[in-house]
């Protein structure tokens, strides 16, 4: 298992370039089988996600062609079977858009119930929802979604939660369904709508993504493109609230500001300065930081995957905060580690109370998750002294060189591979600074 050792104390300083949203790309890869004319998409995280998906997608004879580390063409014409191979894609949740761009193109799909990172229940009954709503017959049999229909008509589906996956699955198999859908109570984040004109680019036509009624009309067939991805908003979070917590210099680049609005309002409200640009932000964080409160909500609400890095930070912030979970109920597995840090959290049911504390010192911690992981490495950066985070392939799911960019910032990180590599790496950094 691999590990960052770092050690801590350095304010970040510097510039940032934010890569292509994970999550926007895991749904365009998948979506970019569902013509038989090849799409390139540009911006591609390369990130294990998108690297397990790509393998599954092959698995299946979708020819790929890794143009450079971002870039990928993919060719959807020879599908060979529309049955997903379970061992690759049991690493991640997104494998379930296979599901919508299959039935969508081919009326039959079998996906392996997803996995993903364990940050609580994570029910697909409103994407089977969806699918049956559309015409679809769907079981679960053995672990396996199977989903086949002789044709898929269009619907007026309301989606009882706020759900970004079902709404982009839906929105996929619709868009080769007959007439109209109608998604009602859609996710509004900027992934689905950057999934909205990724699949626009191919000649299907969707209305109102970004808005919470999604309209479609379906279309006989889709056709190339060439798109690029959208920035990380959550990579570009981590990095705002990596400079808060570190009283770091940083600026962000290749963001769309208008994305990040929720982190930049919690981190003006924390005592930060924060200059937006027209694709770039800049946090300042050089005095006091303040006590707030943060309740996570759909888009354009605060996002529950910016949750962690939040809480680790408002454990040195001045003060009392309070964070309410409100997405997922299993996302405060950071604090029984951040705790070994120094930090003084605790969690009762969905609610984190956080007192503030001067400082965090380095000890040796797990990444439970990958954005959990992304926020031990945001504390182990502020914390006196060295800190060991293990399990880090988590954190390699969702962000692409991570220790290459903070290092470039500033900070004192080394990827070790074993326990050897840690304790080469602690007596190196003990002489760096
Ligand atoms: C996606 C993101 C994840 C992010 C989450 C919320 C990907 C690959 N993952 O996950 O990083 O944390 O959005 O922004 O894009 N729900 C149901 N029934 C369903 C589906 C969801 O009840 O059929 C509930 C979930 O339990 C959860 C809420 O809806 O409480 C939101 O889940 P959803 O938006 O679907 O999350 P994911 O798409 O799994």
């Amino acid at each position: 298992m691999a590990q960052y050792v770092i050690k801590g104390g350095s304010p970040l300083a510097g510039e940032v370039e934010i890569g292509g949203a994970k999550n926007a790309a895991l749904a365009i890869l998948a979506a970019s089988i569902m013509t038989d004319e090849t799409v390139t998409i540009e911006n591609m995280p390369a990130v294990r996600d998108t690297s397990v998906l790509l393998d599954a997608m092959e698995g299946i004879g979708v020819e790929i062609i890794r143009v450079d580390k971002n870039t990928v063409k993919i060719n959807g014409a020879r599908v060979r079977n529309v049955n997903i191979e379970y061992e690759l894609i049991k690493k991640i949740r997104a494998s379930y858009y296979l599901l919508g761009a299959l039935l969508g193109k081919y009326k039959q799909a079998e996906v392996p119930l997803p996995g993903g990172c364990n940050i609580g229940s994570r029910p697909i009954d409103q994407h089977i929802k969806g699918f049956k709503a559309l015409g679809a017959d769907v079981k679960v049999e053995h672990g396996v979604i199977k989903a086949n229909a002789e044709r898929l008509v269009g619907a007026h589906i309301y989606m009882d939660v706020v759900t970004v996956g079902a709404t982009i699955n839906v929105m996929m198999a619709s868009c080769m369904a007959e007439g109209k859908t109608t998604i009602e109570n859609a996710a509004k984040e900027p992934h689905v709508v950057d999934v909205a004109n990724f699949l626009n680019s191919m000649g299907a036509q969707i209305r109102g993504a970004g808005t919470d009624i999604i309209r479609i009309k379906g279309v006989k067939s889709l056709h190339s493109a060439n798109y690029s991805i959208i920035p990380d908003q959550i990579e570009a979070g981590t990095f705002m609230f990596a400079a808060a917590a570190t009283k770091g210099d940083v600026t962000i680049k290749n963001v769309i500001p208008k994305h990040l609005e929720s982190i930049t309002s919690k981190l003006i409200e924390m005592g930060c300065e924060i200059d937006e640009f027209d694709d770039a932000v800049r946090v300042v964080a050089k005095g006091r930081l303040f006590p707030t409160q943060v309740k996570t909500l759909p888009y354009p609400g605060f996002p529950t995957d910016m949750q962690p890095q939040a809480g680790v930070t408002l454990g040195l912030c001045d003060g009392s905060s309070v964070i309410t979970e409100s997405i997922f109920e299993n996302r405060f597995k950071y604090v029984d580690e951040i705790v070994r840090m120094g930090a003084n959290i605790k969690v009762e049911g969905n609610t984190a109370f956080i007192n503030g504390v001067k400082k965090y010192t380095g000890a040796n911690v797990s990444a439970p998750d990958l954005r959990a992981g992304a926020a031990l490495v945001i504390a182990a950066l502020a914390a006196e002294g060295v800190t060991v985070v293990d399990d880090i392939h988590f954190i390699e799911r969702g962000y692409e060189d991570f220790d290459i960019k903070l290092r470039a910032l500033g900070a004192v990180i080394e990827k070790t591979e074993s326990e050897k590599e840690v304790k080469k790496a602690k007596m190196k950094l003990r002489i760096v600074v």
